[in-house]
């Protein structure tokens, strides 16, 4: 079958700054998909993108070609509303985990389609398979019937989910073309349309441990992702949260489920609990469900639900999570304020230690990662532990330290930690 387009043409036009006509958007995402477009052509669109960006209605339209790659799913017909979070990613981001349990306990189901981690950031699914027995791999059929039974689900998503933006995700990683409003906000829409919810809330994390590191970035990528959401009938709003420093006192993989679990008891670390009831909140809203999610960590409704989520897809709830073999501790070299810590550099040094992977086949260590014993704002002592390293293979404490090289700063003067959302887009 002859083409209608010649990817080259079509990437030159880009690269000179024109605007690319729906036929050309539909044909060379489609074309990639089938591998008409080669990988090194789909490179040099990527960054001619990266360059010279989408305009809107280019922008919408590549959504839309991504979305169409693959399978749409449809759980209208479930008899209650549906209503979905995504994280932009950051360090110590468990909120996921406890978050779809409570929003589910109030009477709105919950489809999570997850990942794996990457690089510095943790990945649910990796959290997850720390549980004894637990599996993420549902089929659209399971996940029906999940979602029916318990109302929650977290689950990897299938390949037939845009299988545009997998391909291109994976190209996007191994050629610096990962931090681009227009791709990151099109990848992601298009995976959280394709699921089928009707309500998104999503986590813009700006700051050091994020894809956007300063705020108005952080802004400009929301608005876009609310606005690719209305257009395509999903009520979508966007909280700007704060990734200058870790989410929680941990990151790794079972340390971060131990977290998770404790919030889902009444208790957990304050920006934790914060944050997982703001998110609870604009779900329930934009769900029309009135409801006061707080009341649903008191009471033990949420952990109900996450009980029976997780022995519905095999693990067991009330298995001992691992510890690792070994730790290190990391102590205060004075005495004062702490009034920094990094979140990148907790999350290099969590990665380095075997909670993360450097090359998507290799293995996670389930109870690897960094507990932390002090938050921005807190006041330590000299010799006091600031943090403990986690990890089966003490080889890795080296370059973790490493990592953690001027990760904190310990000040004489009164400090206040900044409230973890730090804005809202709808
Ligand atoms: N997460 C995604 O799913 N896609 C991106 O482009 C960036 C983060």
């Amino acid at each position: 079958m002859s083409e209608p387009f010649d990817a080259v043409d079509v990437i030159k036009a880009k690269r000179d700054g024109g605007r690319l006509s729906e036929a050309q958007i539909d044909w060379v995402i489609d074309a990639y998909t089938r591998g008409v477009v080669a990988e090194e052509q789909m490179a040099a669109l990527a960054m001619a993108v990266f360059w010279r960006g989408l305009e809107p209605a280019e922008l919408a339209r590549w959504t839309l070609a991504m979305l169409n790659s693959g399978e749409r799913l449809d759980f209208s017909g479930l008899g209650r509303p549906t209503a979905d979070k995504h994280s932009t990613g950051g360090v110590g981001d468990k909120i996921t985990l406890p978050l779809g349990p409570l929003v589910a306990s109030c009477g709105v189901a919950v489809p999570q389609l997850s990942g794996r981690g990457l690089g510095h950031t943790g990945g649910t699914l990796d959290k997850l398979e720390s549980i004894p027995g637990w599996r993420a791999a549902l089929t659209n059929q399971e996940m029906r019937r999940q979602l029916a039974d318990v109302g929650a689900v977290i689950c990897q998503a299938g390949s037939g989910l845009a299988p545009a933006d997998r391909k291109l995700y994976a190209l996007r990683d191994v050629t610096g073309t990962v931090d681009c409003i227009p791709l990151i906000a099109s990848s992601i829409m298009s995976k959280k349309i394709a699921e089928g919810t009707a309500a998104l809330v999503l986590d813009v994390k700006c700051g050091s441990g994020a894809f956007m590191r300063d705020f108005d970035s952080a802004h400009e990528l929301a608005r876009t992702m609310v606005g690719i959401g209305a257009a395509h009938g999903v009520a979508t709003t966007a909280l700007i949260t704060d990734m200058s420093t870790p989410l929680g006192l941990t990151a790794g993989n079972a340390l971060e489920v131990r977290e998770s679990v404790e919030v889902l008891a009444g208790g957990g670390p304050k920006d934790v609990v914060d944050l997982t009831l703001a998110l609870a909140r604009e779900m329930l809203a934009s769900a029309g469900v009135e409801a006061d999610p707080a009341d649903n960590l008191a009471n033990g409704k949420a952990m109900d639900v996450w009980r029976r989520m997780i022995a519905a897809q095999g693990g067991d709830p009330a298995a001992e999570l691992p510890w690792a073999k070994h730790t290190h501790d990391v102590v205060a070299e004075a005495s004062g304020t702490l009034a920094r810590l990094d979140a990148l550099q907790v999350g290099v040094a969590a990665w380095r230690l075997g909670a993360g992977r450097a090359r998507k086949e290799d293995p996670v260590q389930a109870g690897a990662g960094v507990v932390m014993h002090a938050k921005p704002g807190d006041q330590v002592s000299a010799g006091q532990p600031l943090m403990t390293l986690h990890t089966d293979t003490p080889d890795r404490f080296e370059r973790a330290l490493e990592a953690l090289d001027g990760a904190w700063t310990i000040s004489q003067e009164p400090f206040e930690a900044s409230p973890v959302v730090l804005d809202r887009v709808a």
